[in-house]
């Protein structure tokens, strides 16, 4: 079990490389396209996320704070939405792309901070 969740850890981070990585060398390059590093990233993020949620580490106070989870799932299908939409789309908007960095920095805080 704890192997299954380090090897899921490892690919959360991966994506969140992916995700984060991508939308801010979109912004700074001022192409507002979704890449698909984004597009990937935020698909990674979503089924890994997932699978981290499942009750891998032994039950109890061990586990993350169920609402906790629901916050994550939330923020990160509202930015799957924000991701998948516009994926064909030639360019979205300056704001659009700050939505989606902001989002995805709000995500990282909360599975840091909130114990
Ligand atoms: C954009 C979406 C997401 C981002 C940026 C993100 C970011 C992160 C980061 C940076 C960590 C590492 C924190 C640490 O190890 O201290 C983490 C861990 C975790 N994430 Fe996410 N996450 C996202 C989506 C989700 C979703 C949708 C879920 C499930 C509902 C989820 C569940 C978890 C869990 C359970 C951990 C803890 C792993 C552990 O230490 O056992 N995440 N996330």
């Amino acid at each position: 079990m704890e192997a299954l969740r380090l090897i899921l850890l490892f690919v959360h981070l991966v994506g969140f490389a992916l995700l984060l990585g991508g939308a801010i060398s979109q912004f700074l390059s001022g192409t507002f396209r979704i890449s698909p590093a984004v597009l990937w990233g935020s698909i990674i993020q979503l089924v890994s996320g997932l699978g981290l949620a499942a009750p891998l580490r032994g039950g109890g106070d061990a586990e993350p704070d169920p609402i906790k989870l629901v916050v994550k799932l939330v923020i990160a299908v509202m930015i799957f939405i924000m991701v998948f939409i516009p994926r064909k789309r030639e360019a979205v908007n300056k704001g659009h792309y700050i939505g989606i960095i902001t989002l995805t920095l709000a995500n990282a805080a909360v599975a840091v901070f909130w114990r």
